[in-house]
């Protein structure tokens, strides 16, 4: 049976195409769901691909993601600064996780620098624009082999 991959975007990440260009690129966040679907084939996974601007929201789907996915690819937008829930919520899950950010968070602000979901992550990905999420998927195939 296929594996199944659930990609959570969070809060601004459905503003992409138009908020900051300069930083995220020109791409859509539809754009990088259809990329996701076209690697999904390609490595055999199904891909579950959703954004929320709540926090609340990103924490119940994480839970709910016990009995529908077997691995997570999260870009935790500005979460990735301030949630010890989504933290939480990703270590009580156990699922392989990979955390994907379209830019460098570490050229950035200095509040960037630290994520709280990166120390429950089995990989992270920054600064590689929407290809992060292809190089995600490919290493979480790998993994679930
Ligand atoms: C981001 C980086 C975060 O610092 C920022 O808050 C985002 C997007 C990225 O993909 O580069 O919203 O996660």
């Amino acid at each position: 049976m296929a594996k199944r991959v659930l990609v959570l975007n969070g809060p601004n990440l459905n503003l992409l195409g138009t908020r900051e260009p300069d930083i995220y690129g020109a791409q859509t966040l539809k754009d990088i769901e259809a990329l996701c679907k076209q690697t999904g084939t390609e490595q055999g996974l199904t891909i579950d691909f959703r954004q929320s601007n709540h926090e609340g929201e990103l924490v119940t789907w994480i839970q709910d993601a016990r009995k529908t996915a077997d691995a997570i690819i999260i870009n935790p937008a500005a979460y990735s600064h301030t949630s010890v829930a989504i933290h939480d919520a990703l270590k009580a899950v156990g699922l392989p996780v990979a955390e994907v950010h379209l830019s460098n968070i570490h050229q950035r602000e200095a509040f960037r620098h630290h994520s709280y979901v990166s120390a429950v992550a089995f990989g992270v990905i920054c600064g590689f624009g929407v290809t992060g999420y292809t190089m995600a998927l490919m290493a979480l195939a790998e993994k679930l082999k």
